[in-house]
């Protein structure tokens, strides 16, 4: 490419506002796209969206939406690590064909530790258990009217009159008895009466609502938490709970980081996707010296929050970040086989377009998801129209909890690299979702691509200047809601 008379290592770093994709002889209608992808080496996702692990953004409801959807949650760790692995056993429960994690109560306990159990993880009913073997089943139909007092063992039902079966049961066996009994639980249990497991009839019903969700192989949602690489007891207990591990540093490209990362992936059993990255020197120097990494997560800078690139200067914005990964894994060749998550930034459908044109798999939105319903920021109203709140991670906000401080380099532990504020109220994760594939399944059609992999060798690029930029943006009219302060996103 012309470098305009620069040296040869002075760079241009392109973002997506930089760019456009040009239309290409097509044979596919948006309806045939196949929007299906792989967010690292082992997992594949129905959709490729993957959402910030950040307070304002991924706890356990958004996680459980957007897996349904068919893309995948990272769980933030701006919190103990417990309360990090009850939000992943809170989405690994959320559904399952058969939940493994049981909760169970013993039957010497009280009506109201039952119901405060029920009403806190928001399950309907608990296997009674007594030295490992089941004994009853309470529901919360069973105390709705009980005495706080009573032992549970006085409300629930007994094991004889329990329908129960065998840990081997298909799918089409469980649906039967369900149906034949009109029950709603199906405890399983061994041959010494010991429980196993449970099957509900909700969890055979979410199947068919959620036909394009991720699920694992024993029928629970997808979740991915991120770690930090020091934190390697974090990393070990969350493994236990989630698929994927991810970590999360702002500048993944560090010596300290790498070795600790090592460990990590030497300790754990889930995946581990690293990051951040930008540059090609990076993904080739973390690529060869780290032994099983099973995807990569780019971009340093532009995210919507960001102040790195004000406070130091230094940034790999998103779209030069996948550029530069895409040519360290084609010269080592493993483009194709580790995938490449584009981080930050995102605005539109048209920016996740490009974002995956360029050779990533999947990105992840912060900004986006942080204006859900399911997301945790607060709701609220101004002059008539609604938003969440939403930070960076190196904001004052996000590090006054003083838990995910690591993120930065040491200095930066002195300095704020984030700002905090509102983004538009955007629906449910789903309406989002419906949205932002719309877009893109559009703009795959005027390419002509029918999957990601044909989108990646089909895509031209041009480059357009900041006076195009305004050309191909609405211009030259008055709208009604010109007067408000603008998003800046739209
Ligand atoms: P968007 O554009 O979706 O980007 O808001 C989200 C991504 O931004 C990163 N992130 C930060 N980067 N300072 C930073 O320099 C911060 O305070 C900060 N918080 C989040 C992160 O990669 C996220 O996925």
């Amino acid at each position: 490419m012309y470098n305009f008379g620069l040296p040869e290592n002075f760079k241009i770093a392109l973002t997506f506002n930089d760019v456009i994709l040009l239309p290409g002889w097509t044979e596919v209608e948006p309806r045939e796209i196949d929007l299906s992808t792989y967010v690292d080496k082992n997992h594949k996702l129905n959709i490729p969206f993957v959402s910030s692990p950040m307070d304002t953004v991924t706890e356990a409801d958004l996680a459980i939406a957007l897996a349904r959807e068919g893309g995948l949650g990272v769980l933030h760790r701006n919190c103990s690590v417990e309360e990090q692995v009850e939000m992943a056993r809170k989405v690994k429960r959320a559904e399952a064909f058969v939940i493994r994690d049981v909760v169970t109560i013993t039957p010497d306990k009280r009506v109201e530790d039952a119901r405060r159990i029920m009403e806190e993880l928001n399950i309907h009913g608990l296997p009674v258990v007594s030295s490992g073997k089941l004994v009853g089943l309470v529901t919360s139909r069973d105390i709705r009217y009980s005495e706080p007092n009573l032992r549970v063992s006085k409300v629930m039902t007994p094991r004889e009159r329990l329908i129960v079966t065998h840990p081997g049961v298909t799918i089409d066996e469980a649906k039967k008895i369900l149906q034949k009994h009109k029950i709603e639980k199906l405890p399983l249990v061994d041959d010494k009466d010991r429980l196993i497991g449970l099957i509900t009839y909700k969890d055979l019903e979410l199947k068919g609502k959620y036909p394009n969700a991720v699920r694992d192989e024993n029928g629970r949602l997808l979740v991915a938490a991120a770690i930090s690489p020091f934190d390697l007891e974090r990393a070990k207990k969350l493994s236990k709970y989630v698929d994927i591990l991810v970590t999360d540093v702002a500048h993944f490209h560090n010596k300290n980081v790498f070795k600790a990362t090592k460990k990590i992936i030497k300790s754990v059993d889930s995946d581990v996707i690293v990051g951040n990255l930008g540059t090609r020197e990076a993904v080739l120097d973390a690529v060869s010296d780290i032994e099983d990494v099973s995807g990569l997560r780019v971009g340093i800078g532009s995210g919507s929050i960001c102040t790195t690139g004000i406070v130091t200067r230094v940034a790999a914005p998103t779209l030069f970040a996948v550029l530069e990964s895409v040519s360290a894994l084609k010269e080592l060749g493993a483009f194709g086989r580790i995938p490449i998550i584009a981080d930050g930034g995102i605005k539109n459908s048209g920016d996740i377009a490009v974002a995956l044109a360029a050779g990533a798999s999947a990105v992840m939105m912060g900004n986006l998801f942080a204006g859900t319903r399911e997301s945790p920021g607060r709701l609220i109203a101004i002059e008539g129209r609604y938003y969440k709140e939403y930070y960076g991670m190196g904001s004052a906000r996000a590090r006054a909890k003083r838990m995910a401080l690591d993120r930065y380099s040491y200095p930066s532990k002195e300095i704020e690299e984030g700002i905090e504020g509102w983004v538009p109220y955007r629906g449910t994760v789903s309406d989002l979702v419906k949205e932002l594939s719309a877009g893109l399944k559009a703009a795959m059609g005027y390419v002509g691509a029918k999957n990601i992999g044909e989108l990646w060798v089909k895509s031209r690029f041009a480059i357009i200047l900041p006076t195009g930029f305004y050309e191909i943006r609405p211009h030259d009219i008055v709208t009604p809601t010109q007067h408000l302060p603008r998003s800046g996103l739209l």
